[in-house]
């Protein structure tokens, strides 16, 4: 029996470690991970046109506007390493991004093979994206209290500095969780109805959840 392409979706709120989790998949799967949050916050750092878009929308904590994520995803979706199949981390975000989606795999011919939902309390998601720390260099992320650095403010794994992103402030956070209730969790119904859903406990240590991931993966690789 042929092996199904892994195209996954991570779904959870800011914070449930979607980012984490899908660096640690390409490490083991060497499938590359498509973050649009990621995508955004390059667009702003070259000051490109959809940067200057896109920055208040990502600073605030709103969603950017789907056809404009779209675009960046279709295009970043027709590289050749995603032939094997990818990682989509923080797309989609709403109904309208899932049903743009569902239409481009039909027309590319790889529909997608689950959506894993990480579920994470909201006061501890606030806990964790108000002491997160980002390495400017390689993009490996910290916790002040949880995954500390070795030497404060400087990264493990590339030595460079570590920084705090500005849409991890308190107030923005709010906004962020909010947006996440309204627009974003209606999916876990959207994918439920597609018999697509599975459901990961987000609390936890970073390689128990990383092993409930796996073992969901490994089953849709073997199927
Ligand atoms: P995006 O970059 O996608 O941010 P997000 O979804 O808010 O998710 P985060 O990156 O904050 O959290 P994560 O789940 O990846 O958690 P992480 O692993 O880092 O989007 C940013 C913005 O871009 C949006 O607000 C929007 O404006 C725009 N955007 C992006 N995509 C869009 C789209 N499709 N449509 C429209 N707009 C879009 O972990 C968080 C922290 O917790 C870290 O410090 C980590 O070390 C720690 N941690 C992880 N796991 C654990 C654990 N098990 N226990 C303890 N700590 C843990």
């Amino acid at each position: 029996m042929s092996k199904r392409v892994p195209n996954l979706i991570l779904l959870g709120p800011p914070g449930a470690g979607k980012g984490t989790q899908a660096k640690m998949l390409v490490d083991r799967y060497r499938i590359p991970q498509l973050s649009t949050g990621d995508m955004l916050r390059a667009a702003i750092a070259s000051a490109s046109e959809l940067g200057k878009t896109v920055q208040s929308y990502v600073t605030s904590g709103g969603l950017v506007p789907d056809e404009l994520v779209l675009s960046v995803l279709r295009e970043r979706i027709a590289a050749p390493d995603c032939s094997a199949g990818y990682i989509l981390d923080g797309f989609p975000r709403t109904v309208g991004q899932a049903e743009s989606l569902e239409k481009l795999l039909i027309e590319r011919g790889s529909p997608l093979a689950a959506v894993l939902s990480i579920t994470v309390p909201d006061q501890e998601l606030i806990d964790r994206l108000t002491g997160r720390r980002i390495c400017t260099k390689c993009s490996s992320s910290f916790h002040l209290l949880f995954s500390a650095p070795k030497v404060a403010d400087v990264c493990d794994h590339c030595g460079a500095a570590l920084y705090q992103r500005k849409d991890d402030s308190r107030e923005v956070i709010t906004n962020r969780l909010k947006v996440y209730h309204e627009q974003t969790a209606p999916l876990i119904k959207f994918y439920q109805e597609r018999k697509l859903l599975h459901t990961v406990e987000g609390r936890g240590k970073i390689e128990m959840i990383f092993g409930a991931v796996c073992d969901i993966m490994d089953g849709l690789t073997r199927s």
